[in-house]
């Protein structure tokens, strides 16, 4: 395995149980998000019934929403403490150990959907991975994308306070832009049917911060220019 992917390892390995509250995605910052930009989109692009494979699953916060009206679900990370903490919360789910970037435990067009929160801007071989969600994607099978959005002065200055978890992974974040990833995944053989830059509120914060900036938000939101800096980048792709 590579520098950077033992460094996620053991990063997420020794995190895996304060994951939720530490990066916030059981604090209510998290779930405002899910309520009102997640989750819509997850509706319009990932059909009830779908067969799913979540890559990065993390903890499984959102396997837990994508689990609600598939057809099948199974999902994949590379830190064993992330999966262990994702199968205690998520009985009856399929977790496997495992790289993204080659998607090892699955078969040829086993999936009508791919989703991935939060992770693909960790892939060093971005290339490779798509190479892999492509051939584990049934024809028309559908790659939905979230992530962190490079733009986002937030990022940018948690590298240059170099607060950010692990000093190599900015070198892949910085790929992790609408522009980029749309061209991207198009190369890997996909038609890009929607794309947006969304969400300015940070998922570890608790109710009366969010209900501050939610104003903050919708502001920011409109104003196509700014938009295009929001904390999440969305890309989803039909494979052809
Ligand atoms: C920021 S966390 C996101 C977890 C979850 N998707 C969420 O949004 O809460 C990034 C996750 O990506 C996983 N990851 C990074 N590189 C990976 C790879 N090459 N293969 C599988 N998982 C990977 C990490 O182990 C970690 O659990």
């Amino acid at each position: 395995m590579s520098e950077l992917k033992d460094s996620i390892v053991s990063y997420y390995d020794q995190v895996a149980n304060r994951y939720g509250v530490q990066h916030g995605t059981d604090l209510y910052g998290c779930t405002w998000g899910i309520k009102n930009y997640y989750l819509p989109l997850i509706e319009r692009f990932v059909p009830r019934g779908s067969e799913i494979l979540e890559i990065g699953c993390g903890t499984g916060r959102f396997t837990e929403i994508l689990k609600q009206g598939a057809a099948k679900i199974k999902a994949i990370d590379l830190s064993p403490m992330m999966i262990k903490v994702a199968q205690e919360r998520n009985p009856g789910v399929e977790f496997h150990v495992g790289d993204c970037e080659k998607l090892e435990p699955f078969r040829d067009g086993e999936f009508s959907a791919v989703a991935a929160f939060n992770t693909f801007s960790y892939y060093p071989n971005k290339k490779r991975a798509l190479a892999s969600i492509h051939r584990v994607l049934k024809k028309d099978g559908i790659f939905f994308d979230l992530d962190m959005n490079a733009l986002n002065p937030v990022y940018i200055m948690s590298y240059w306070m170099n607060r950010n978890e692990m000093k190599d992974w900015f070198e892949y974040i910085k790929e992790s832009t609408r522009g980029n990833l749309a061209a991207m995944f198009d190369e890997a053989g996909f038609d890009v049917i929607h794309q947006d830059t969304l969400c300015w509120i940070p998922n570890a914060l608790n109710k009366p911060m969010v209900s501050l900036l939610i104003p903050l938000d919708a502001i920011l939101s409109r104003i196509p220019f700014i938009r295009e800096y929001a904390m999440r980048v969305v890309v989803v792709a039909r494979k052809r």
